[in-house]
C-alpha cells in the first residue's frame, strides 16, 4: 500500500515537472515568435515609395508652336511658346485643385473658386502669373530640359524663375 502511494506521488511529480517543462517551454517558443516578429518589422520598415517627380514629356514635336498641354496625372502644363519650352505647375495655389487651360479664355482657370492665370506674357503679367481670384502665389514654374534621348524631362519638384534663359528649352 505504501508502495503504491509512493509510486502515485512519483507519477505525480514527473506529471507536474513535464507540466512546467512544457510550460516554460512554450513561453521561450512565444517570447521566441515575437523577437522574430519585431526583428522583421525593423529590418524592412514601413517605406512610402512615392513616385519620381522627373516626368518624361517626349518628344519636343509633341507639342505645336503656341500650344498649352496639361499632364493630367504629373500636374503640369508644357507649354511651347515663342520663347521655347517650358513647364508650368497645374496645381493651384490656393487649395491645391487641377487648374485647367481655357484656350478661348488664353487663360488657366481653377474650377475650385475662380483663380485664374496667365499663360503667354501680356501687359504687366509673366506666364503663371495670377489674373484674378483667391490663388496667394503665381503658378510656379518647373525646371525643364532635354535629354541624350531628345526628350523633354519635367522635375515636379524643382522650381525655376520665371522667364529666365535656363527656364526654357529651346530646340
Ligand atoms: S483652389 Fe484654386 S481658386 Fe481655390
Amino acid at each position: 500500500m505504501a508502495d503504491e502511494n509512493k509510486a502515485a506521488i512519483a507519477n505525480d511529480d514527473v506529471s507536474r515537472r513535464q507540466f512546467f517543462l512544457k510550460l516554460g517551454l512554450g513561453s521561450l517558443g512565444i517570447a521566441a515568435a515575437g523577437t522574430a516578429a519585431f526583428a522583421y518589422q525593423f529590418l524592412n520598415p514601413n517605406v512610402l515609395y512615392e513616385p519620381s517627380p522627373i516626368v518624361n514629356a517626349g518628344t519636343p514635336d509633341r507639342y505645336p508652336l503656341d500650344s498649352v498641354t496639361l499632364d493630367v496625372n504629373s500636374g503640369i502644363y508644357i507649354i511651347h511658346s515663342q520663347e521655347g519650352y517650358f513647364s508650368l505647375s497645374a496645381v493651384c495655389t490656393h487649395l491645391g485643385c487641377l487648374t485647367a487651360w481655357k484656350p478661348e479664355l488664353n487663360m488657366i482657370a481653377c474650377p475650385c473658386h475662380g483663380s485664374k492665370f496667365a499663360v503667354f506674357e501680356r501687359a504687366n503679367l509673366k506666364p503663371g502669373d495670377k489674373i484674378e481670384g483667391p490663388a496667394p502665389r503665381p503658378l510656379p514654374w518647373k525646371r525643364i530640359w532635354l535629354n541624350d534621348d531628345g526628350d523633354l524631362l519635367i522635375d515636379r519638384s524643382t522650381e525655376v524663375p520665371p522667364l529666365q534663359r535656363d527656364s526654357f528649352v529651346r530646340v
